[in-house]
């Protein structure tokens, strides 16, 4: 996929565009200064469309728009004194929609004026948000190459007073680096389980690793996770040919602040195992190592960052399948920190592999743990498809969570680990069951107070990502449906600002 050329200048430089875009806030107050004639052509259009500058609305109008470009649009800021993040979000809403229709029309040049006010953040939504909506997942699809090759953006020009050039260039910069990690987690994503097996997972990582000194790679096969008692892990992969591989990535700054692990679910595809899923259920299982994923796109913009930081990224990847060979309901198995682990269902697989990664994580010195997992067709139900939940035993830990999340627009929220709720998760055979089949409620809590489990002395955060890594419909403006990348901008903003403090 070619990449867009964004520049910065100043209006004074007049590039060839077929589109301006103008951000109005509520109610009609345009949010940057206009050239005259710019300004009159843009409050004749908002009287006849209407267009108040509501929080995230948008107009494309084949209307010239002075002589900058043929054609002008609108992008509702919402409230002038709303917050940052807020405005932002308009921005990447607003501008989503821009470019779905830009690019039905094969508008390829687009400029967009800047407010004077949060200029940097606005810069950086401006261009997350032509990133975002200009992914597709052509790989397998021929004509959708040639089209992509006809309407999708090619450059974007961001207009801004000359003295905040500098550092917007820099947000700008910022910004392109995480979204180039937020399109590897998609592209992962998005490959049909043929094409992405536990293997492929570790060539990804090793690609990552390569040629980074700050970065090195440890990959167990199933031989060394045996040795090293990855034993709950390795029953989960026992049912597929395909080779389980744990992955641990590590980011290390000669003098680190923190130290923290991402955990990432890796189950590169889902049948659920003896215990098999519905067919309706089973179609969209590929995205089963989205978490996985997540954490790849993270080590791939830490490559770039320099943070005073140490990170582990850590991987137990394998596929759930139904064989001969596949653990079975009624099994017991020993998770490396020796509780022992009653299988009631095969396809609670993404908490088994997860017990033995999250004992392993806890093991390497580190202050904080967070997995990242699509472990709950429950937390769907809950939350639907733009919103993951989050859960913790360290409050500061989950503050910063949330407050990461909302500055990068993707949505968060602190769901709770009752003490009460445990007895579910008891077994009578064993120390622990994989399901609460007969009490099954809060299925997304019980699988986190499950987790929970298997963590010791750190602080520790769950991420049930099962709803917003992938969008069966576009339901927001920027993604296409498909994967989303989603967590990627999370973790990336929290490890750069208070996963970076001591
Ligand atoms: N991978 C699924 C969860 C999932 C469902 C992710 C839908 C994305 C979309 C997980 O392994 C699973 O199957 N969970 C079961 C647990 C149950 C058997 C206790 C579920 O949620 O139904
Ligand atoms: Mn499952
Ligand atoms: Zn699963």
């Amino acid at each position: 996929m070619s990449r867009i050329v964004v520049t910065v200048s100043s209006l004074a430089a007049r590039p060839p565009l077929d589109v301006v875009v103008v951000p109005v806030y509520f109610d009609r107050k345009i949010a940057t200064t206009l050239p005259k004639a710019l300004e009159k052509i843009v409050r004749e259009q908002m009287r006849k469309l209407e267009f108040k500058g509501g929080w995230g609305a948008a107009e494309l109008i084949p209307a010239p728009a002075g002589r900058i470009a043929p054609f002008l649009a609108l992008v509702g800021m919402g409230k002038e004194e709303s917050n940052p993040s807020a405005q932002a979000e308009a921005v990447r809403r607003a501008m989503g929609k821009i470019f779905q229709d830009a690019r039905r029309h094969a508008l390829r040049q687009i400029g967009a004026l800047l407010p004077a006010v949060h200029s940097s953040e606005i810069a950086m939504a401006v261009v997350e948000s032509a990133e975002l909506t200009n992914y597709r997942f052509a790989e397998h699809r021929k004509q959708l190459q040639k089209d992509q090759a006809k309407r999708a953006l090619r450059k974007l020009v961001l207009f801004a007073p000359e003295k905040n050039i500098p550092i917007i260039r820099r947000a700008v910069t910022n910004a392109r680096t995480t979204l180039a990690g937020v399109t590897l987690t998609r592209t992962l994503v998005d490959q049909p389980a043929g094409h992405a097996s536990p293997l492929a997972l570790v060539e990804a990582a090793r690609a990552i690793a390569q040629d980074s000194e700050d970065i090195s790679l440890t990959v167990f096969d199933r031989k060394e996770a045996a040795k090293r008692k990855f034993n709950a892990f390795l029953a989960v992969a026992q049912g597929s040919i395909e080779e389980p591989y744990v992955i641990h990535l590590t980011y290390k700054h000669p003098a680190p602040l923190r130290r923290i692990a991402l955990v990432g679910k890796g189950i590169t595809f889902d049948s659920g195992g003896l215990s098999l899923k519905p067919a309706q259920h089973m179609t969209d299982m590929k995205i089963d190592m989205a978490g996985a994923a997540t954490v790849l796109g993270v080590f791939s913009v830490l490559k770039k960052l320099k943070l005073p930081i140490e990170v582990h990224g850590i991987i137990a990847a394998c596929e759930n399948m139904p064989s001969g060979s596949a653990y079975r309901p009624g099994d017991v198995v020993e998770a490396m920190n020796g509780k022992t682990i009653e299988i009631q269902n095969t396809d609670a697989e993404g908490r088994v592999t997860l017990a033995d990664a999250l004992t392993y994580a806890c093991q390497q010195n580190v202050d904080t743990v967070i997995d990242i997992a699509t472990l709950t067709g429950a937390v769907m139900v809950a939350l639907g498809e733009t919103h993951a939940g989050m859960w913790t035993n360290d409050s500061k830990l989950g503050k910063n969570l949330l407050q990461s999340a909302k500055r990068v627009g993707e949505g968060l929220v602190a769901l709770p680990l009752p003490v009460e709720y445990r007895p579910m998760i008891q077994s009578t055979v064993a120390d622990l069951t994989n399901a609460a089949g007969n009490h099954p409620v809060g299925g997304a809590i019980t699988a986190a107070l499950f987790l929970q489990e298997f963590v010791k002395g750190v602080a520790w955060a769950h991420l049930d990502v099962a709803g917003p890594v992938h969008m069966r419909k576009a339901i927001l403006s920027y993604y296409a449906s498909g994967a989303t990348g989603y967590g990627v901008r999370t973790l990336v903003d929290f490890l750069k600002t208070t996963g970076s403090q001591a």
